[in-house]
This record gives structure tokens, C-alpha cells and sequence, in this order.
């Protein structure tokens, strides 16, 4: 019996597919379909794809073509694959020609001429456009830009830029003259604006009907956020808040890992956040710098130990050394946690320089992220016996951003709320920005 072997993620299948299976069913007598594990199709850099592993398991055996399917979840699982099903053929489409011709080692590999005109990821992009207006600097935009490219089913439509408001070429990209003018022709908004402006920017988005993704801090107090959110619900618009950690594979898995007891009870979680770039001394005046040190990193090392411990803590000690006189600019920020059953320590800075890194400590072991661990792709569970040592590694690309936008896109098309960022620890984030900058229970560092 000559055993046949094809691999792929069959997203919304489609004719191209079925053309494949039918002529790889012919080179033999029993063909095997290895469909790929969403784990998998993310490490490899496919992030859209829209059906989980069941429906595309499902799609592939209602084909009828398929004599047996497993599940690809590794790389270097096709050799495993070929010498236990004992293959003869393996092959695939004509787009990977060339890709596959190590594994003429163990098998003869053939490729088949690939469907014109028809692939999984045309017929994403075709289901619906979502035209999404962005709000901020120029630098974030580009930043973006380049980052959307990798998102099915969203471009960026046009901007209004807060320092650029003249019409100038940004690469198809209206630059609009207001905000009001850039709502009109977007169906969602993303705002990268300076922290003060994002309340109100976005209940004039979901008030006129557009979705939200926003940059953390989403509003400097909670109820301001609850607020928000209300008016989201009730207008059936999806608001995001904007942590590029939160939507990481290697970040998720972390989190799943602690809950699974991995490292006992925590019993503590200190996150450093710090970026020293030279600050604008001249003018003394670092109002005009928008992003202090708890704004731009405040929320990014507070979201772990809200998820962790809940958005309870018994005491909260801030303690903050600031640039300018108006005790706005804070150079470093530290922040000291006691919930009930553990404590917690932040450290953020514009104007000092530590480690970026992050470590649970529970009591049977803990978790160390090395910085920047908010670029967060690899991380270790270490116990006493350093034998016992775990590392996990998981795909990040473009910081993260990319991830974001698919989490979007597939929120708003399900219209599912935001299960990375639940709504109560947007709020805790921003209580905590509104106890600074209300200069709650502060301890000011003399310089
Ligand atoms: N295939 C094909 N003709 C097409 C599309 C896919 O022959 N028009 C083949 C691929 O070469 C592969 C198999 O079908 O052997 C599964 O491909 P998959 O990557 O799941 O489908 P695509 O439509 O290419 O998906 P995407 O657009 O997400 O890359």
C-alpha cells in the first residue's frame, strides 16, 4: 500500500484545497492530512488564522478525501511523521518548491501545482475591511503602518496627527485637518495620543459609532474608564485597551502556568519597566514631555500583578522622584503592593536605568523574565535544584503590535469583549494613574 502524506492549515477551506487533496489522494492508496495546531501556525509567523483546529479538522474530514488526519504541533515533525505512519510520498503545494526537499532523505517528496487565484488569506482579507483612523505622532503611525501589513482584514485609513496638522504625503495615508474629520471616514480609531487626551477622544469615537483601540493608560481614573466602557456596551462597540504584553503567546502561557500551580502560591511579583532616552532639559518644562514614567510604563508591569492577585490590595505605597516642579514628570516611580495573600513591587522609569526584569516568586519555585521582559518571548521556571530548570520559548514578532491587531480584528468581528485586558483591570490601572497624579499617599525623593 503506498501511503501518502500532505500537510497544511486548511483555514476557511476552499476549492485550492480540495484540488490539492484530490490530486495527493491519487499519487497513492491512503492518504494521511496533518492539519497544523493554531500553537504551531503562530510560532510559524501565521497569526490570522480564523478557525480554531477542530473546524479545520472538521472542514478537512467532511472533504471525504482524507483517510486519516493528525495534528502538526512541532517543527521537525514531518521526519517524526513519515518514518512512524512509514510513508512513501509526501507531498504539498507548488508555493513551497524547493522547501521540503530534506525530507527527500526519508521519502520521495512531489509537489503539486498550486490553485491560481484562490488562498485563505484572499478570502479573510475580502470578508471585510475594517478602515481604522489613527490618532497620535508620527512615529507611532509609521511604527503601525509597517505593522498592519501582517493583519488580515484592516488598513489604515487616514490619520490626524498632533503635530503634523498640515496635508502632507504619508504614503496614501490622509492626514486629516481635525478629529471630528477623521471619524467620518474610519469604522474604528486608534489612539496613540498623549494620555490626557484619551478619555475624551474616545467617547467621541464610540460616540459616533467607531470601535476603540487605545493606548494604556485608556483614562487617568477609573470611573472615567467605567464610564467608557458603559458607553461601549451600550453602543455594541468593542474599546481595547493597548498592552503589546498582554497579547503575546509567551505572556498568556505564563500566566496559565502560574494558575496551574507551577510555582506554588506567589507570593511576590516585581516588575521593572525603565527607558532612559536624555530628556529636554532646556526648557525645564517637562509638561510638554506627554509620557511621564507612570503613564508610559505604569500599566505594562501593573497588568501582571493585578491578573495575578486581583485588583484588591490592602495597601498601596508609591514613592516617586520628579524632574520638574510641578511634581508631573516623575524620572522613577516605585510602587509598593500588600494584597491579602502577597505582595508586589513596581518599578518605572524615564530618567533611571535598572533591570528589565520580571520575577514571580511562589512557594514551591519561581518565574524569571529577562528584560525586556515586556518584549516578552522567552521566560524560565526555576526551582531550588537547578537541574529542575524549565525554559519556555515562544514566536514574538514586531514587539508584539501585530497580535494586538489581530485580537482586534477578531474582537469586533465577534463581537466578544477583551478577555487579555478585562475591563476591571483597565479600571485598577487607571486608579492607580489618578492616586499619582492626585499625588495620593506620594512619597517625594529629595533630589
Ligand atoms: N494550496 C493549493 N492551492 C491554493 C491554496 C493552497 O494547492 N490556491 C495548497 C498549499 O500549497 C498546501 C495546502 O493547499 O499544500 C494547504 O495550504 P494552506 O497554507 O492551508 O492554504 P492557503 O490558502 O495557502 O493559506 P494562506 O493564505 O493562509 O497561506
Amino acid at each position: 500500500m503506498k501511503k501518502v502524506i500532505t500537510y497544511g492549515t486548511y483555514d476557511l477551506l476552499h476549492f485550492g484545497h480540495i484540488n490539492l487533496l484530490k490530486r495527493a489522494k491519487e499519487l497513492g492508496d491512503y492518504l494521511i492530512v496533518g492539519v497544523t495546531a493554531d500553537d504551531f501556525d503562530k510560532a510559524r509567523g501565521k497569526i490570522n488564522v480564523q478557525q480554531s483546529l477542530m473546524e479545520r479538522i472538521e472542514a478537512v474530514k467532511a472533504t471525504g478525501l482524507a483517510d486519516e488526519i493528525i495534528v502538526e504541533e512541532y517543527e521537525g515533525q514531518k521526519i517524526d511523521d513519515i518514518q512512524r505512519y512509514d510513508i512513501d510520498i509526501f507531498t504539498v503545494g507548488s508555493d513551497w518548491e524547493g522547501k521540503f526537499d530534506y525530507l527527500k532523505e526519508f521519502c520521495k517528496v512531489v509537489y503539486l501545482e498550486r490553485t491560481e487565484g484562490i488562498s485563505s488569506t484572499q478570502i479573510r482579507e475580502k470578508q471585510s475591511f475594517l478602515k481604522l483612523g489613527f490618532v497620535g505622532d508620527r512615529t507611532m503611525l509609521e511604527k503601525y503602518a509597517n505593522e498592519i501589513e501582517f493583519v488580515n482584514g484592516i488598513q489604515i485609513s487616514g490619520a490626524y496627527l498632533n503635530e503634523f496638522k498640515e496635508q502632507e504625503n504619508m504614503g496614501g495615508i490622509v492626514n486629516y485637518s481635525s478629529y471630528e474629520e477623521l471619524l467620518k471616514y474610519c469604522d474604528a480609531v486608534l489612539i496613540e495620543s498623549a494620555p490626557q487626551y484619551h478619555a475624551d477622544q474616545i467617547e467621541m469615537a464610540l460616540n459616533n459609532m467607531k470601535h476603540v483601540i487605545c493606548e494604556s493608560p485608556i483614562a487617568l481614573n477609573g470611573t472615567e474608564v467605567e464610564n467608557l466602557y458603559t458607553i461601549a456596551k451600550k453602543n455594541g462597540l468593542i474599546l481595547m485597551e493597548a498592552i503589546k504584553t498582554a497579547y503575546s503567546i509567551a505572556y498568556n502561557r505564563l500566566l496559565l502556568l502560574i494558575k496551574s500551580g507551577k510555582i506554588g502560591q506567589v507570593v511576590s511579583v516585581d516588575a521593572t519597566c525603565t527607558s532612559r532616552k536624555e530628556l529636554d532639559q532646556s526648557q525645564n518644562d517637562y509638561t510638554k514631555v506627554p509620557w511621564n514614567s507612570i503613564c508610559g510604563w505604569g500599566p505594562t508591569a501593573l497588568l501582571p500583578i493585578f491578573q495575578i492577585y486581583g485588583v484588591k490590595p490592602k495597601n498601596i505605597q508609591i514613592t516617586s522622584m520628579f524632574l520638574d516642579e510641578e511634581k508631573k514628570f516623575d524620572a522613577f516611580t516605585k510602587i509598593n503592593f500588600v494584597f491579602p495573600n502577597g505582595t508586589a513591587t513596581v518599578k518605572v522609569g524615564k530618567g533611571v536605568k535598572s533591570e528589565g526584569d520580571l520575577v514571580i516568586t511562589g512557594t514551591k519555585g519561581y518565574i524569571y523574565v529577562p528584560a525586556p521582559w515586556w518584549k516578552l518571548d522567552y521566560f524560565e521556571i526555576r526551582y531550588e535544584k537547578i537541574e529542575d530548570k524549565k525554559r519556555f520559548f515562544y514566536q514574538l514578532d514586531g514587539e508584539g503590535i501585530r497580535y494586538e491587531l489581530v485580537s482586534f480584528v477578531q474582537m469586533i468581528k465577534e463581537t466578544k469583549t477583551n478577555e487579555y485586558i478585562l475591563e476591571k483591570y483597565s479600571i485598577a490601572i487607571a486608579d492607580i494613574m489618578e492616586r499619582f497624579l492626585q499625588n495620593r499617599q506620594i512619597i517625594i525623593l529629595e533630589e
